[in-house]
């Protein structure tokens, strides 16, 4: 069967654009799903925008549309199952529609996938800038379409653009793609390929757009940023950011994850010197004991990691530290698992991303000896996440009756009542009520008590 084509009341999607709106008086719907990291959501953003400069609506997934558009995850089996159970799920929300499923889940499963019968297109990690046109050829042509690319042979930076977000306030940024660090674990080297480092020109002009349309904080996001530069021969990531930085109308820069070994002292003290760099550092430590790290291929041990914690908190007043911690890695120990929670605990992290180990096929830990039972990993991983609320509460106490600047991002409601909400330079959530129009704006804040993940206050400037 002709899925596209007009058969009973079926809407025909083989129609170009124009057509098609002179016959339904609507434009075709396209509603997008993001799975994963912010470079998902960054490419998630760039695909919206190319479908609306070639004239279709965008609608929301869980109604019914003619398109929908998958971008996949693949960095645990969890990523994996929940990128099936959406992709079908659009395939409910409309059977006639065209499903596409795009990235990382796709570039390693791409066989597996075309097998399923909700999918109608795939697309792996190259190419996201071709959607339209790789849909519009599927509406006149009918058969299924594969992109993958093999990702070792990628070596240039695929630009893809943004100019408007949704939120007006806080926008990420892509700066590069890719890794080489293999750590035993991590798939993402395979799905993503080779460090490529975006143009900084194009880089600039991008945030200078942004901030034409009024965005004031952007988060520099890649796949691994430390890396940012090293095949451009012509800059590196503190520069970049010192070109940010001198950005007029840009308040914020935020840095996505970084890992220790970027973190010397001269890179921080040329760090600090960047106003508008915010003091909130996603340190990347993935486990507390020096014997677990080796086995992952980790390039340092918990005491140059703690060194690297200090030297940020040596330069930069009461920094936010965030990290990501995987749980049960092969033959971790109870012994290892305790060292990892003392030692998150000895840092006093402002929050932790738990990762149970998942397995994945391709990667040196897969192959390891003692895999580790789900049960222990779940009550490693719980511990954890206890851990880390209560450090994230404490965290929060130390800056109860503090000024702080908050840049408003929405108005919420909890409980009836109605506030103002954003984040400080430190990622606290914080939580105003007022009844004057102040979204994305910067105010200052007295922060008050403890409030629905975040903090309380009210305004003192
Ligand atoms: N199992 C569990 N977590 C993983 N991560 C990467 N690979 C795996 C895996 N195989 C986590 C790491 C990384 C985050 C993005 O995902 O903690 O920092």
């Amino acid at each position: 069967m002709n899925k596209g084509i007009v058969e009973n009341n079926k809407i025909d999607l083989s129609l170009n654009n124009e057509r098609f709106y002179q016959k339904y008086g609507r434009k075709k719907t396209v509603a997008l799903f993001t799975l994963g990291c912010k470079v998902n959501q960054y490419e998630t953003e760039a695909i919206t925008e190319q479908f609306l400069q070639a004239g279709y609506a965008i609608g929301q997934f869980d109604k019914k549309n003619d398109i929908y558009i998958v971008n996949t995850c693949t960095v645990t089996n969890i990523a994996d199952k929940k990128s099936r159970k959406i992709l079908s799920r659009a395939k409910k929300n409309n059977p006639d529609s065209i499903v596409v499923a795009v990235g990382c889940y796709v570039q390693m499963r791409h066989e597996e996938l075309k097998e399923m019968p909700y999918i109608d297109l795939l697309v792996g990690n190259t190419h996201k800038d071709q959607l339209v046109k790789y849909i519009e050829a599927y509406q006149q042509h009918n058969s299924i379409t594969v992109d993958i690319e093999d990702m070792n042979h990628v070596r240039e930076y695929e630009e893809l653009n943004i100019q408007k977000q949704q939120n007006k306030t806080r926008s990420t940024l892509k700066i590069q793609d890719g890794c080489d660090q293999y750590c035993t674990y991590c798939i993402i080297p395979y799905t993503r390929g080779h460090v490529r480092s975006r143009h900084p020109e194009a880089i600039i002009e991008e945030v200078h757009l942004l901030v034409s349309y009024g965005y004031q904080e952007i988060v520099l996001t890649g796949i691994h940023i430390g890396s940012y530069g090293k095949d451009l021969d012509k800059v590196t990531l503190i520069e970049l950011i010192q070109q940010l930085n001198s950005i007029k109308g840009l308040k914020r820069i935020r840095i996505g994850s970084i890992e220790p070994g970027l973190v010397t002292e001269e890179f921080v003290h040329a760090l600090v010197q960047c106003k508008k760099v915010c003091p909130h550092f996603h340190l990347s430590l993935q486990s507390g004991s020096d014997s677990v790290l080796k086995r992952m291929h980790r390039k340092y041990t918990v005491r140059e990691y703690k060194e690297k914690v200090q030297l940020l908190r040596r330069y930069f007043d009461s920094p936010a530290l965030t990290t990501d911690i995987i749980v049960g890695f092969p033959m971790e120990t109870e012994e290892e698992a305790e060292e990892t929670l003392e030692f998150a605990r000895s840092i006093g992290f402002s929050d932790v991303h738990v990762f149970k180990y998942s397995k994945r096929d391709g990667t040196k830990a897969a192959e390891m000896k003692g895999q580790i039972d789900e049960q222990i990993k779940h009550r490693r991983s719980q511990q954890l996440i206890e851990l880390m609320k209560a450090e994230q509460q404490l965290y929060y106490e130390q800056h109860q009756g503090r000024k702080k600047s908050v840049l408003i991002e929405e108005r919420i409601t909890v409980k009836d009542k109605t506030y103002w909400t954003g984040y400080t330079r430190e990622y606290i959530r914080v939580y105003i009520e007022s009844d004057m129009e102040i979204e994305g704006q910067i105010v200052m804040v007295e922060l008050e008590s403890l409030f629905h993940e975040g903090i309380l206050g009210k305004r003192c400037d």
